[in-house]
């Protein structure tokens, strides 16, 4: 078996009727919108972070779900759907899961536009059931979202990144979105409880191995659905070359951020330069911190008794930086 239909055969049911409701809830009367909503939902992603709600919310109750969490799930995914969206304007990209992108597309105008549109969407669908405790977890979440991304363009600008900003970037960009999956799941059962704070920290600390995987792809070849080499063309500067910038001689680090300030839409440039990211072990040095996020991650699910449940988080905390795609 897959190691994904491992990870969901304790969530299998919860999965297919979570896919039903998400579907719904994108639903609108604007047919241009229902036309893009439709686009979106037949290339679905890896729906990890549903599967961080159902997994830890069953391992904290010993196999409950409620209305609460199915609910917790689908805002969580329009979120996350609602910020790839706008990432993509940002991050001039084209190309999402395998297909174009939705700027791509329909261009930047209208990817704002269903941007905010799956934002408001999924805010409501809180609301309007008064699961406010949970829409405060989602809402904090939303917020260092965007705090996250504009700390990463200030400090692209800047080209003076340190290894301690950058883990401030993806753990407010992308650990606190998979933190709020996992306290929401313990929430929308166990509201209150130690729970939903121990959960909190294991998915932040998943969620940052999470992003390094997502920034070491940039530096491969691999086909995962989206573009590779960008991270440099938009200045971004993420652990493998925040290592090497912080390692090599004063001259090569001269080399490196004149590359990156001048020549960073200069195709064979970024190729080379992504080459001595290599050569001088930047992949290698990320990959052994991704690991030890990993591990303390591992660390927080040791006091819960054995169960499917359990067997699974500790599966897909293995497939976070296991990943192909
Ligand atoms: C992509 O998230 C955005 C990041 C935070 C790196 P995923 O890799 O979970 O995206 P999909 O939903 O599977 O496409
Ligand atoms: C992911 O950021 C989007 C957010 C976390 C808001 P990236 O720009 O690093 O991710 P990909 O590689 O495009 O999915
Ligand atoms: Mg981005
Ligand atoms: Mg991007």
């Amino acid at each position: 078996m897959k190691i994904v239909e491992q990870i969901k055969q304790p969530i299998a049911y919860e999965m297919e009727l979570f896919e039903q409701k998400f579907l719904l809830s994108m639903s609108s009367k604007v047919a241009l919108l229902n036309r893009i909503t439709h686009y979106i939902v037949n290339r679905k992603g890896k729906q990890m972070r549903p599967m961080f709600v159902f997994l830890v919310s069953k391992m904290v109750s010993n196999g409950e779900v409620s209305e609460r969490t199915y609910r917790g799930a689908s805002v969580i995914e329009l979120i996350h759907t609602a910020t790839l969206v706008h990432d993509d304007v940002v991050d001039d990209s084209n190309r999402r899961r395998g297909f174009f992108s939705i700027n791509a597309l329909w261009k930047n105008k209208i990817a704002v536009l269903v941007g905010d549109y799956l934002l408001s969407k999924g805010l409501l669908l809180s609301i309007d059931n008064n699961d406010f405790d949970l829409l405060k977890i989602i809402s904090i979440a939303v917020r260092e979202m965007s705090e996250g991304e504009l700390l990463q363009i200030e400090k692209a600008r800047q080209l003076d990144i340190t290894e301690a900003v950058y883990y401030e970037i993806i753990r407010q960009k992308t650990a606190t979105l998979i933190a709020a999956c996992c306290s929401l799941g313990a929430a929308s059962v166990k509201p209150e409880s130690t729970h939903v704070e121990t959960m909190r920290k294991f998915g932040e600390l998943i969620g940052m191995a999470f992003q390094i995987k997502d920034d070491l792809f940039d530096y491969g070849q691999e086909k995962i659905g989206k573009p590779t080499g960008i991270d440099i063309k938009e200045q971004k500067m993420t652990l493998p070359l925040i290592y090497v910038l912080n390692t090599v001689s004063k001259k090569d680090n001269k080399w490196l951020i004149n590359s990156i300030k001048n020549h960073n839409k200069d195709a064979k440039r970024v190729k080379e330069v992504i080459a001595f990211v290599k050569v001088h072990g930047g992949l290698d040095y990320a990959v052994t911190k991704m690991k030890a996020f990993q591990e303390e991650a591992l660390k927080m699910l040791e006091p819960y008794p054995e169960s499917a449940y359990k067997s699974s988080l500790i599966l897909m905390v293995n497939y976070v930086i296991d990943r192909k795609k």
